[in-house]
Protein backbone atom coordinates (compact mmCIF):
# COMPACT_ATOMS: atom_id res chain seq x y z
CA UNK A 1 0.00 0.00 0.00
CA UNK A 2 1.28 3.33 -0.55
CA UNK A 3 2.13 5.94 1.67
CA UNK A 4 -1.13 8.24 3.15
CA UNK A 5 -0.92 11.69 2.11
CA UNK A 6 -0.91 14.42 4.20
CA UNK A 7 -1.75 17.66 4.09
CA UNK A 8 0.37 19.99 6.79
CA UNK A 9 -0.27 23.81 7.48
CA UNK A 10 2.34 25.83 9.89
CA UNK A 11 0.88 29.07 10.91
CA UNK A 12 3.50 29.36 14.26
CA UNK A 13 4.86 32.68 13.51
CA UNK A 14 5.63 34.72 10.23
CA UNK A 15 5.52 31.98 7.60
CA UNK A 16 1.91 30.70 6.05
CA UNK A 17 2.69 27.47 4.99
CA UNK A 18 0.75 24.43 3.12
CA UNK A 19 2.55 21.33 1.62
CA UNK A 20 1.59 18.09 0.60
CA UNK A 21 3.50 15.00 1.86
CA UNK A 22 3.67 11.06 1.27
CA UNK A 23 6.90 9.55 3.05
CA UNK A 24 10.08 10.62 1.93
CA UNK A 25 8.55 13.06 -0.25
CA UNK A 26 7.20 17.00 -0.75
CA UNK A 27 4.63 16.51 -3.44
CA UNK A 28 3.48 20.23 -3.42
CA UNK A 29 4.24 22.79 -1.01
CA UNK A 30 3.56 27.05 -1.08
CA UNK A 31 5.33 29.38 1.43
CA UNK A 32 4.06 33.16 2.16
CA UNK A 33 6.51 34.90 4.13
CA UNK A 34 5.47 37.87 6.29
CA UNK A 35 8.83 38.92 6.07
CA UNK A 36 7.93 42.19 4.20
CA UNK A 37 5.25 43.21 7.09
CA UNK A 38 7.47 42.68 10.01
CA UNK A 39 10.86 44.39 8.62
CA UNK A 40 9.19 47.64 8.76
CA UNK A 41 9.14 46.95 12.87
CA UNK A 42 12.38 45.16 13.49
CA UNK A 43 10.52 42.16 14.72
CA UNK A 44 7.20 40.01 13.95
CA UNK A 45 4.28 41.66 15.40
CA UNK A 46 1.89 38.96 16.56
CA UNK A 47 -1.72 41.12 15.57
CA UNK A 48 -0.32 42.08 12.07
CA UNK A 49 0.93 38.19 11.78
CA UNK A 50 -2.29 36.68 12.57
CA UNK A 51 -3.89 39.18 10.67
CA UNK A 52 -2.08 38.20 7.65
CA UNK A 53 -2.55 34.30 7.87
CA UNK A 54 -6.06 34.80 7.80
CA UNK A 55 -5.77 36.80 4.52
CA UNK A 56 -3.50 34.51 2.95
CA UNK A 57 -4.26 31.09 3.96
CA UNK A 58 -7.00 30.17 1.55
CA UNK A 59 -4.77 30.96 -1.42
CA UNK A 60 -1.64 29.37 -0.38
CA UNK A 61 -3.87 26.23 0.36
CA UNK A 62 -5.58 26.49 -3.19
CA UNK A 63 -2.31 27.31 -4.58
CA UNK A 64 -1.19 23.42 -3.38
CA UNK A 65 -4.53 21.66 -3.88
CA UNK A 66 -5.45 22.29 -7.00
CA UNK A 67 -2.73 20.90 -8.47
CA UNK A 68 -3.29 17.68 -7.01
CA UNK A 69 -5.73 14.92 -7.87
CA UNK A 70 -5.21 12.31 -5.58
CA UNK A 71 -6.66 11.43 -2.64
CA UNK A 72 -5.44 13.18 0.84
CA UNK A 73 -5.42 11.01 3.70
CA UNK A 74 -4.95 13.10 6.74
CA UNK A 75 -4.57 16.69 8.00
CA UNK A 76 -2.31 17.95 10.01
CA UNK A 77 -1.57 21.85 11.47
CA UNK A 78 0.92 22.88 14.28
CA UNK A 79 -0.92 23.46 17.56
CA UNK A 80 1.76 25.33 19.58
CA UNK A 81 3.71 26.66 20.64
CA UNK A 82 3.88 29.63 18.55
CA UNK A 83 2.02 32.90 18.57
CA UNK A 84 -1.85 32.40 19.84
CA UNK A 85 -3.24 34.05 16.70
CA UNK A 86 -1.63 32.78 13.77
CA UNK A 87 -1.67 29.23 15.48
CA UNK A 88 -5.83 29.56 15.81
CA UNK A 89 -6.24 30.59 12.01
CA UNK A 90 -4.02 27.72 10.96
CA UNK A 91 -5.57 25.25 13.21
CA UNK A 92 -9.00 26.29 12.83
CA UNK A 93 -8.87 26.25 8.49
CA UNK A 94 -7.20 22.74 9.11
CA UNK A 95 -9.98 21.45 11.48
CA UNK A 96 -12.96 22.70 9.46
CA UNK A 97 -11.13 21.27 6.12
CA UNK A 98 -10.60 17.94 8.13
CA UNK A 99 -14.80 18.24 9.42
CA UNK A 100 -15.76 18.81 5.62
CA UNK A 101 -13.96 16.23 3.99
CA UNK A 102 -14.15 13.27 6.18
CA UNK A 103 -10.24 13.17 7.22
CA UNK A 104 -8.58 12.24 10.24
CA UNK A 105 -6.50 15.89 12.28
CA UNK A 106 -3.55 15.58 13.96
CA UNK A 107 -2.26 18.91 15.84
CA UNK A 108 1.26 18.58 15.48
CA UNK A 109 4.07 20.26 18.08
CA UNK A 110 6.43 22.79 15.84
CA UNK A 111 9.85 21.67 17.63
CA UNK A 112 8.30 18.14 16.00
CA UNK A 113 8.42 19.09 12.81
CA UNK A 114 11.87 21.06 13.31
CA UNK A 115 13.09 17.31 14.08
CA UNK A 116 10.97 15.64 10.87
CA UNK A 117 12.12 17.98 8.85
CA UNK A 118 14.68 15.24 7.56
CA UNK A 119 12.19 12.86 6.68
CA UNK A 120 10.94 15.16 3.98
CA UNK A 121 14.20 14.24 2.33
CA UNK A 122 13.79 11.05 -0.45
CA UNK A 123 17.68 10.58 0.41
CA UNK A 124 17.68 10.93 4.04
CA UNK A 125 18.80 7.52 5.32
CA UNK A 126 19.87 8.23 9.37
CA UNK A 127 17.37 6.54 11.63
CA UNK A 128 17.62 7.12 15.34
CA UNK A 129 18.39 7.57 18.06
CA UNK A 130 20.32 10.48 17.59
CA UNK A 131 20.79 13.84 19.16
CA UNK A 132 19.35 16.45 17.56
CA UNK A 133 19.98 20.43 18.07
CA UNK A 134 17.04 22.21 17.26
CA UNK A 135 17.86 25.84 17.17
CA UNK A 136 15.22 28.59 16.25
CA UNK A 137 13.68 32.25 16.46
CA UNK A 138 12.13 30.84 19.85
CA UNK A 139 13.55 27.95 20.94
CA UNK A 140 17.28 26.75 21.64
CA UNK A 141 17.14 23.04 22.66
CA UNK A 142 19.29 19.86 22.36
CA UNK A 143 17.10 16.50 22.36
CA UNK A 144 18.34 12.86 22.60
CA UNK A 145 16.12 11.59 19.97
CA UNK A 146 15.26 7.90 21.25
CA UNK A 147 13.17 6.57 18.24
CA UNK A 148 10.89 8.91 15.92
CA UNK A 149 8.00 9.96 18.46
CA UNK A 150 10.06 9.43 21.50
CA UNK A 151 12.02 12.42 22.67
CA UNK A 152 14.05 13.31 25.95
CA UNK A 153 15.51 17.07 26.91
CA UNK A 154 19.16 17.36 27.15
CA UNK A 155 19.73 20.55 27.51
CA UNK A 156 18.64 24.60 26.36
CA UNK A 157 18.62 27.89 26.31
CA UNK A 158 18.00 29.66 30.02
CA UNK A 159 16.99 32.67 28.44
CA UNK A 160 16.90 34.08 24.90
CA UNK A 161 17.05 31.46 21.65
CA UNK A 162 19.86 31.42 19.58
CA UNK A 163 17.67 33.17 16.61
CA UNK A 164 16.19 35.71 18.91
CA UNK A 165 19.91 36.41 19.71
CA UNK A 166 21.31 36.57 15.91
CA UNK A 167 18.02 38.93 15.51
CA UNK A 168 18.59 41.38 18.61
CA UNK A 169 22.37 41.51 17.34
CA UNK A 170 20.98 42.57 13.69
CA UNK A 171 19.20 45.30 15.23
CA UNK A 172 22.02 46.68 17.30
CA UNK A 173 24.19 46.66 14.07
CA UNK A 174 20.99 48.25 12.09
CA UNK A 175 21.18 45.21 9.76
CA UNK A 176 17.51 44.61 9.44
CA UNK A 177 15.03 42.10 10.19
CA UNK A 178 15.26 38.36 10.30
CA UNK A 179 18.35 38.85 11.40
CA UNK A 180 20.31 35.13 11.04
CA UNK A 181 20.84 35.82 7.50
CA UNK A 182 21.76 39.76 7.60
CA UNK A 183 24.23 39.00 10.19
CA UNK A 184 25.77 35.81 8.49
CA UNK A 185 26.09 37.83 5.40
CA UNK A 186 27.97 41.26 7.22
CA UNK A 187 30.56 38.31 8.91
CA UNK A 188 31.33 36.53 5.75
CA UNK A 189 32.81 40.23 4.61
CA UNK A 190 34.33 40.69 8.18
CA UNK A 191 38.69 40.13 7.86
CA UNK A 192 41.23 39.63 9.89
CA UNK A 193 40.97 39.96 13.59
CA UNK A 194 37.91 40.68 15.16
CA UNK A 195 36.66 41.14 19.13
CA UNK A 196 35.84 38.30 20.85
CA UNK A 197 32.40 38.12 22.71
CA UNK A 198 32.18 36.22 25.96
CA UNK A 199 30.86 32.74 25.39
CA UNK A 200 28.06 32.35 28.70
CA UNK A 201 27.87 29.24 30.44
CA UNK A 202 30.29 27.15 27.83
CA UNK A 203 31.53 24.96 31.18
CA UNK A 204 28.22 24.81 32.52
CA UNK A 205 26.72 21.17 31.04
CA UNK A 206 24.37 21.59 28.57
CA UNK A 207 22.68 24.54 29.72
CA UNK A 208 22.57 27.75 27.39
CA UNK A 209 22.62 31.31 28.34
CA UNK A 210 22.04 34.14 25.25
CA UNK A 211 21.29 37.16 26.59
CA UNK A 212 24.92 37.85 28.54
CA UNK A 213 26.34 38.19 25.21
CA UNK A 214 23.38 40.10 23.45
CA UNK A 215 24.32 42.62 26.14
CA UNK A 216 28.27 42.10 25.84
CA UNK A 217 27.73 43.11 22.13
CA UNK A 218 25.41 45.91 23.36
CA UNK A 219 28.54 47.50 25.41
CA UNK A 220 30.63 46.73 22.77
CA UNK A 221 28.79 48.59 20.23
CA UNK A 222 28.73 51.63 22.39
CA UNK A 223 32.27 51.49 22.43
CA UNK A 224 33.20 52.06 19.31
CA UNK A 225 32.85 55.55 17.45
CA UNK A 226 29.62 56.60 16.12
CA UNK A 227 27.72 55.89 13.39
CA UNK A 228 29.49 52.23 13.42
CA UNK A 229 31.04 52.09 9.89
CA UNK A 230 30.95 49.07 7.58
CA UNK A 231 34.33 47.29 8.53
CA UNK A 232 33.35 47.50 12.36
CA UNK A 233 29.09 46.55 11.58
CA UNK A 234 31.07 43.31 9.91
CA UNK A 235 33.30 42.53 12.70
CA UNK A 236 30.57 42.52 15.85
CA UNK A 237 28.60 40.48 12.86
CA UNK A 238 31.23 38.03 12.55
CA UNK A 239 32.03 38.52 17.12
CA UNK A 240 28.57 37.14 17.79
CA UNK A 241 28.04 34.70 15.11
CA UNK A 242 31.35 33.28 15.93
CA UNK A 243 29.98 33.44 19.78
CA UNK A 244 26.92 31.93 18.84
CA UNK A 245 28.17 29.39 17.12
CA UNK A 246 30.81 28.06 18.99
CA UNK A 247 28.54 28.07 21.94
CA UNK A 248 25.97 25.56 20.03
CA UNK A 249 28.55 23.41 18.96
CA UNK A 250 30.35 23.35 22.08
CA UNK A 251 27.44 21.89 23.86
CA UNK A 252 26.42 19.31 20.28
CA UNK A 253 29.40 18.11 21.12
CA UNK A 254 29.23 17.58 24.75
CA UNK A 255 25.23 15.90 24.11
CA UNK A 256 27.23 13.51 22.04
CA UNK A 257 29.95 12.82 24.33
CA UNK A 258 27.31 12.37 27.76
CA UNK A 259 25.07 10.32 25.85
CA UNK A 260 27.59 8.21 23.47
CA UNK A 261 25.15 8.12 21.00
CA UNK A 262 27.05 8.52 17.07
CA UNK A 263 24.50 10.61 14.90
CA UNK A 264 23.46 14.02 14.84
CA UNK A 265 20.59 15.67 13.36
CA UNK A 266 19.85 19.81 13.34
CA UNK A 267 16.83 22.46 12.66
CA UNK A 268 15.35 25.10 13.13
CA UNK A 269 15.81 28.60 11.77
CA UNK A 270 19.45 28.79 12.88
CA UNK A 271 20.47 25.24 11.44
CA UNK A 272 20.49 27.62 7.95
CA UNK A 273 23.54 29.60 9.23
CA UNK A 274 26.76 28.53 6.87
CA UNK A 275 28.98 28.23 9.76
CA UNK A 276 27.21 26.00 12.24
CA UNK A 277 26.35 24.26 9.26
CA UNK A 278 29.74 23.61 8.46
CA UNK A 279 31.02 23.03 12.29
CA UNK A 280 28.24 20.10 12.30
CA UNK A 281 29.19 18.60 9.24
CA UNK A 282 32.88 18.74 10.35
CA UNK A 283 31.68 15.76 12.60
CA UNK A 284 31.62 13.62 9.95
CA UNK A 285 35.56 13.55 10.57
CA UNK A 286 35.40 12.64 14.08
CA UNK A 287 32.98 9.44 12.79
CA UNK A 288 29.67 10.89 13.59
CA UNK A 289 26.60 10.52 11.21
CA UNK A 290 25.01 13.51 10.10
CA UNK A 291 22.10 15.15 8.63
CA UNK A 292 21.53 18.89 7.93
CA UNK A 293 18.52 19.57 6.30
CA UNK A 294 18.13 21.98 3.18
CA UNK A 295 18.14 25.25 3.93
CA UNK A 296 14.03 25.72 3.02
CA UNK A 297 13.51 23.17 5.34
CA UNK A 298 15.71 24.52 8.40
CA UNK A 299 13.24 27.66 8.41
CA UNK A 300 8.82 27.06 8.96
CA UNK A 301 7.69 25.46 6.63
CA UNK A 302 4.61 22.62 6.55
CA UNK A 303 6.14 19.67 4.89
CA UNK A 304 7.28 19.11 8.55
CA UNK A 305 4.38 19.39 9.98
CA UNK A 306 3.09 16.91 8.03
CA UNK A 307 5.72 14.52 8.21
CA UNK A 308 5.68 14.85 11.89
CA UNK A 309 1.72 14.74 12.12
CA UNK A 310 2.25 11.33 9.94
CA UNK A 311 4.28 10.22 12.50
CA UNK A 312 1.70 10.93 15.37
CA UNK A 313 -1.28 9.63 13.36
CA UNK A 314 0.87 6.37 13.60
CA UNK A 315 1.13 5.94 16.90
CA UNK A 316 -1.56 7.18 18.77
CA UNK A 317 -4.18 8.23 15.87
CA UNK A 318 -6.06 11.13 14.97
CA UNK A 319 -6.93 14.16 17.91
CA UNK A 320 -10.14 15.47 18.40
CA UNK A 321 -11.27 18.00 16.53
CA UNK A 322 -11.42 20.63 19.25
CA UNK A 323 -7.88 19.77 20.33
CA UNK A 324 -6.67 23.84 21.66
CA UNK A 325 -4.17 26.05 20.12
CA UNK A 326 -1.39 26.16 22.51
CA UNK A 327 0.84 29.21 22.64
CA UNK A 328 3.51 27.53 25.31
CA UNK A 329 4.02 23.14 24.90
CA UNK A 330 6.84 21.18 26.53
CA UNK A 331 7.73 18.57 23.48
CA UNK A 332 8.05 15.52 25.67
CA UNK A 333 4.57 16.19 26.30
CA UNK A 334 4.03 15.74 22.53
CA UNK A 335 6.81 13.31 21.98
CA UNK A 336 7.42 11.47 25.63
CA UNK A 337 9.85 8.56 26.10
CA UNK A 338 8.01 5.30 26.36
CA UNK A 339 8.74 3.45 29.71
CA UNK A 340 11.63 1.27 29.33
O1 LIG B 1 12.53 28.06 12.71
P1 LIG B 1 12.31 29.46 12.27
O2 LIG B 1 12.10 29.72 10.80
O3 LIG B 1 11.10 30.11 13.03
C1 LIG B 1 10.88 29.85 14.40
O4 LIG B 1 10.34 28.75 14.69
O5 LIG B 1 11.30 30.71 15.20
O6 LIG B 1 13.58 30.30 12.79
C2 LIG B 1 13.70 31.67 12.59
C3 LIG B 1 15.02 32.12 13.15
C4 LIG B 1 15.19 33.64 13.15
O7 LIG B 1 15.64 34.05 14.42
C5 LIG B 1 16.24 33.86 12.08
O8 LIG B 1 17.05 35.01 12.30
C6 LIG B 1 17.07 32.58 12.19
O9 LIG B 1 16.10 31.57 12.39
N1 LIG B 1 17.84 32.31 10.97
C7 LIG B 1 19.18 32.30 10.93
C8 LIG B 1 19.54 32.11 9.57
N2 LIG B 1 18.39 31.99 8.84
C9 LIG B 1 17.35 32.11 9.72
N3 LIG B 1 20.10 32.45 11.91
C10 LIG B 1 21.40 32.41 11.55
N4 LIG B 1 21.82 32.26 10.27
C11 LIG B 1 20.94 32.11 9.25
N5 LIG B 1 21.37 31.95 8.00
ZN1 LIG C 1 10.29 27.18 13.60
Amino acid sequence: MKSPVVLGIETSCDETAVALYRRGEVLAESVHSQVDIHRYYGGVVPELASRDHAGYLRAVAAEVLQGWEGSIDLVCATRGPGLIGGLLVGLTWARAYAFGQGLPFVGVHHLAGHLAAPLVDPEFTLEPPAIALVASGGHTLLYDLTAWGEVRVLGGTRDDAAGECFDKAARMLNLGYPGGPAIQSAAAKHEGPAVKLPRPMLKRGLEMSFSGLKTALLTEVQSRPQPLDESTVNELAYAVQDAIVDVLLTKLRKALEVTGRKRVLIGGGVAANQPLRDGVAALENDGFEVYIPARKYCTDNAAMIAAAGLIQFERTGPDPLNAPAQARWDLQDFWPLTPS
